[in-house]
């Protein structure tokens, strides 16, 4: 059997998002605007004047790239309601927003050729100041000698995915303005994506296209209320409706000023509110063949789909993969999904890459080409049921409606006087689901504490340890949720991880998943100590680490001086234990699938921790080989087998191990020698070392000549035995460990690595790096 630990698990232990962004400074500008020749970079904050909101230069990893964006927070849980360059990013390190004396407000950043201009009057204008307002918009305004102020520019008319109270949607008459939300591309790119949000004002509703064509409507606004949005989610507003010559527009504020709401289009369709699993419209659930919840109908339905059709994510095992791909990034789910829809042989679909973009449709003649057994973990696919039943489509669908029918109306005259008894038995029965839920969580919590030794907290308790998740204990802010310093009663120091509301798994899925985690125990691994739930909130509780991660040590002129050789050694001894234990001792094998230095953790003696098991596939001891449709991981730490043909093994992890070694004999990144006159990678670079015997020329300079020379040999060895081409030639991890350990000599001499030249997003800083190198030799 194998098991396989699915994307959603990528929130539990990215705790390298943590630290890649705890070296953020909190530098609150003294007021809540920006005056002309201030300079706003990447660690100035500006917050509204009730600091309701916030303004700064924001970054998600999402497809081993950092976007940068300039973005406006809510401050009460700091999710981003705008974005101010959505179709560019910028570099992560250096942007610049500024207010120049012409009166033109800019984006500015090494990575871009001009800058963005987000407002340039057509004669410079040069009492100008733009603030940072209560209610989360950010306006730029003329400032007159008579103390009057015109406005020239403000966000609120360039809405992005999310609507606040009092933004506009709907149009301006006289400049053709349109206001209207548009859903992100895919999670961490902020381009346009297929979906929008607009107020039509002949019909007074609302309604969300999909690429251009109405698939939901809420129905018209009477009352105060949408036909078709849920009570739950328009309980506390008051919309308005503003209709003149100059302009036709829709808003909404909050009747309860600490309750209030923003709505949220995802780039699936959706449309949410505050990030809870409540919804406004589930546009993602219209087919086209139904009309309710405020699904449009559609005319040009395939003939082979018919009422009751949907996909539905089960995790499969495809026996055979007939199947077609398309590899755009640029298209995503609802798209895969629209395609896979009208193709009458396309029976499923897969996302290809980590961020879902990208499509894989799969051709089934019948159920027998995939395995749908509980017990066997493989892809997650979605797939085209029916009410449950699958169907082949493509045999008799004819048969299959007359069928159904009959059936149908068999059914329908049993059910019509079941339905009575059963409308009572129904809220009976509500009553005990909920119950069992909570018995569950309870089950849960004294299970895992039994078998696993793992703390269950309670949520007040963990409220209490950060403060009410206070900003001052932010420690970071991951893709799947901010990690919070907490201090337990005990006085224990801990990191605590709030997983987003927004990921949909359910209770069962957690404790599986938690279940998985706990079984591993060893001291290079980073421990998960506990774990809370409450309502929607899932949180899980690490030990804390005090001394960051192995990057923010290793790559740094001054930090790198700390590490001497017998503790780069130690380290190095450390990640191959832990790593021995994830391939062999562990109850389940463990490929980690994303080692780098950034997911190595350091404890307050600097010994090692390897974090982030977001990656991890779990196989039995047997199993060991896979192949997988989408290649996750880190560019430059990726074998040349995984990150090419997406096949995996433990050896993948040995090659990433390799890299890691002769970065931490180095103290430079594999990436930084990367040059366009010299392209090699690291693992270039050592071998041409190697070759012509100068490989101690490789050495750290921080270490100023003192370490063993024979350990020093001895890790480049192993190093480049690592990172061979052939993942046969490559030692198991065992073997490294002897390897390592033993004075004895090496047998097998490495040959000409795989090292392969890659693209790069960004060019790495690599000035300061060589910088550091050369003053030190
Ligand atoms: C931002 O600007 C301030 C003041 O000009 C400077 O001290 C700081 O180093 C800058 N930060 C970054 C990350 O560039
Ligand atoms: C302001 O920025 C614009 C655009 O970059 C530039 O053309 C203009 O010269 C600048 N004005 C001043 C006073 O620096
Ligand atoms: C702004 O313009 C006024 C009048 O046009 C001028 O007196 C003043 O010096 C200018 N200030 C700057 C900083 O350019
Ligand atoms: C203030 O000055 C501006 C520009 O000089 C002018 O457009 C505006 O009408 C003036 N307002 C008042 C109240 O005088
Ligand atoms: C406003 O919302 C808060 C939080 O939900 C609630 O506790 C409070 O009772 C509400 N106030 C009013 C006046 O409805
Ligand atoms: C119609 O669409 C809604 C979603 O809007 C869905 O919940 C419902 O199951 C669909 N009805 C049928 C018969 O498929
Ligand atoms: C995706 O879109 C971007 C910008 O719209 C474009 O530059 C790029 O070529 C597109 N990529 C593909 C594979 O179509
Ligand atoms: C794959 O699916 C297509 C479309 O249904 C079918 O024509 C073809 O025979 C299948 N090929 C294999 C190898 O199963
Ligand atoms: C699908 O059916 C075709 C023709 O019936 C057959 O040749 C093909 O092998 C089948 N494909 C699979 C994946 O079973």
């Amino acid at each position: 059997m194998r098991l396989i630990l699915h994307k959603l698990l990528l929130a539990f232990m990215h705790l390298w998002l943590w630290w890649s962004s705890s070296n953020h400074v909190h530098v609150d500008a003294a007021d809540d605007s920006l005056k002309p020749g201030d300079i706003f970079n990447s660690s100035s904050q500006l917050y509204s004047k009730s600091r309701k909101y916030f303004l700064d230069f924001y970054s998600i990893q999402s497809l081993h790239k950092a976007f940068t964006y300039l973005a406006i927070h809510s401050a009460y849980d700091t999710t981003v309601v705008w974005k101010g360059n959505r179709d560019q990013i910028v570099h992560p390190s250096d942007p610049v927003l500024s207010l120049n004396f012409s009166g033109v407000l800019k984006i500015e950043s090494s990575s871009l050729k001009k800058p963005i201009i987000l407002y340039s009057s057509p004669q410079p204008i040069n009492n100008t100041v733009a603030t940072l307002l209560d209610t989360g918009n950010f306006v730029l305004q003329h400032l007159h000698s008579n103390g009057t102020t015109t406005l020239l520019w403000q966000s609120f008319d360039y809405p992005t995915d999310t609507l606040i109270p009092t933004m506009k949607l709907g149009v301006n008459h006289k400049t053709g303005h349109r206001w209207l939300l548009y859903s992100q591309l895919t999670y961490g790119r902020a381009t346009p994506g297929t979906f929008n949000l607009e107020w039509e004002p002949r019909e007074q509703e609302l309604v969300i296209r999909r690429r251009g064509k109405v698939c939901w409507k809420s129905g018209k606004l009477r009352n105060n209320r949408f036909e078709h949005i849920p009570e739950d989610a328009q309980g506390v507003l008051k919309y308005s409706i503003l209709s003149n010559g100059d302009e036709d527009t829709f808003s909404f504020t909050s009747t309860n000023e600490s309750h209030t709401r923003w709505w949220y289009l995802w780039d699936i369709g959706r449309l949410s509110y505050n990030e809870k699993e409540g919804y406004v419209a589930r546009a993602d659930l219209c087919y086209g063949y139904n009309n309710t919840d405020g699904c449009q109908r559609w005319e040009d339905i395939p003939k082979c789909r018919i009422p009751g059709d949907v996909f539905t994510k089960k995790n499969l095992r495809p026996n055979y993969e007939n199947f077609t791909f398309d590899m755009n990034q640029n298209i995503t789910y609802s798209e895969c999904e629209a395609a896979c829809w009208s193709d009458c042989n396309c029976n499923g679909f897969t996302e290809i890459y980590e961020d879902r973009s990208g499509c894989r449709f799969y051709h089934w003649n019948s159920s027998k080409d995939y395995i749908v057994d509980g017990t066997v973990s493989g892809q997650d696919i979605y797939l085209l049921e029916n009410k449950g039943n699958i169907i082949a489509h493509r045999h008799g669908t004819k048969r299959w409606i007359w069928i159904t029918t009959v059936i149908a109306a068999t059914l329908l005259i049993i059910c019509a006087s079941i339905l009575c008894l059963a409308i009572k038995k129904r809220k009976h029965l509500l009553q005990e689901k909920k119950r069992k839920e909570m018995s569950l969580i309870e089950d849960f919590g004294n299970d895992l504490n039994k078998k696993h030794g793992l703390k269950v907290l309670d949520y007040t308790l963990v409220v209490a340890a950060t403060n009410e998740f206070s900003s001052d204990n932010k420690i970071g802010q991951g893709g799947f949720g901010p990690v919070y310093k907490g201090t337990l009663p005990t006085g224990e120091e801990v990191a605590i991880k709030r997983l987003s509301r927004s990921s949909a798994q359910g209770i069962v899925e957690f404790k599986n998943e938690l279940t998985l985690i706990c079984e591993l125990q060893h001291m290079n691994l980073v421990q998960l100590l506990g774990c809370c739930i409450h309502e929607e909130e899932k949180i899980l509780i690490y030990e804390y680490m005090p001394n960051k991660s192995l990057d923010f040590y290793l790559f740094d002129c001054t930090r790198s001086k700390l590490l001497d050789w017998n503790k780069r050694f130690n380290i190095i001894q450390g990640i191959a234990q832990g790593l021995l234990y994830l391939h062999k001792y562990s109850r389940l094998k463990v490929i980690h699938r994303d080692l780098k230095a950034s997911n190595i953790l350091l404890d307050e003696n600097m010994n090692p921790k390897i974090s982030d098991f977001g990656m991890a596939r779990m196989f039995t001891q047997q199993d060991s080989i896979s192949n997988t449709n989408r290649v996750v991981g880190t560019y430059g730490y990726m074998s040349p087998e995984y990150a090419m043909e997406g096949i995996f093994s433990t050896k993948s992890d040995v090659y990433s191990f390799g890299v890691l070694l002769l970065e931490i004999v180095s103290g430079r990144k594999n990436t930084s020698f990367y040059d366009d006159d010299h392209p090699l990678n690291l693992v270039g670079h050592v071998w041409e070392l190697w070759k012509d015997d100068k490989y101690f020329e490789l050495v750290d300079p921080s270490l100023n000549e003192v370490f063993d020379h024979e350990e020093v040999q001895r890790c480049i060895h192993i190093g480049l035995l690592c990172v061979e081409h052939y993942a046969n030639d490559r030692p198991t991890m065992s073997d490294i460990i002897s390897m390592l350990t033993s004075k004895s000599l090496i047998v097998s001499l490495p040959q000409k690595p795989a090292f392969y030249v890659q693209r790069y997003m960004y060019k790495e800083n690599l000035s300061s790096l060589e910088l550091c190198t050369g003053s030190t030799v």
